[in-house]
């Protein structure tokens, strides 16, 4: 099972600057208990991005190009089927960006989580299209951050059709 997991603003924009565009902790919170105990797989900016590393009780697989680079407390892969050859047989696989790679995995993955967040924010990254011909959306719910902010959003699960 290979699940994409991911937080899109209304314009479908993801990161800006290698950083994400907002902080909303109960959404943070819920991507550590999905994940948790779990392989994530990421590209190397996203990698670079995190503020703490490697994300704890996960395999961390980290793509990059570069052939001779080996990230420390990582497991480093190379390209897409070197990446899922490092993952255990009947695990979900969360693919957990950044752009690049939500974009190379879409023709693979069975699952999307997306967390539509219900704002416009400058981006200079963004999450492919989605086709509805190929997904449909079997959950959705919408909640409201606490604090000053109060960004609403909808964590909304999208299935492959048959
Ligand atoms: N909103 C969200 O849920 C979310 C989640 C994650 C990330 N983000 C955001 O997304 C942004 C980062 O995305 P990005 O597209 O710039 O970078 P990225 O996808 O995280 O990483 C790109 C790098 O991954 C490596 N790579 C990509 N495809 C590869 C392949 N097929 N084989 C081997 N290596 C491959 C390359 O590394 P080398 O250059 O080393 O070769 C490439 O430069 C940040 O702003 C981050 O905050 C948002």
């Amino acid at each position: 099972m290979i699940s994409i997991i991911v937080a899109v603003s209304e314009d479908w924009g993801i990161g800006k600057d290698n950083k994400l565009l907002w902080h909303i902790s109960e959404d943070l919170k819920r991507f550590k208990r999905l994940t948790f105990g779990n392989t994530v797989i990421m590209g190397k900016r996203t990698w670079e991005s995190l503020p703490r590393r490697p994300l704890p009780g996960r395999r961390n697989i980290v793509l990059t190009d570069d052939k001779t680079e080996n990230i420390e407390n990582a497991v480093t892969a190379y390209s897409i089927e070197d990446s899922l050859s490092k993952c255990e047989k009947n695990e979900e696989i969360f693919i957990m960006g950044g752009g690049s790679i939500y974009r190379q995995f879409m023709p693979f993955a069975d699952r999307l989580y997306i967390t539509h967040v219900h704002k416009k924010a400058p981006a200079d990254i963004y999450f492919p299209e989605i086709d509805l011909k190929i997904w449909k959306i079997t959950e959705k719910e919408v909640f409201k951050t606490d604090g000053e902010e109060s960004i609403p959003y909808t964590y909304t699960i999208y299935e492959k059709k048959e």
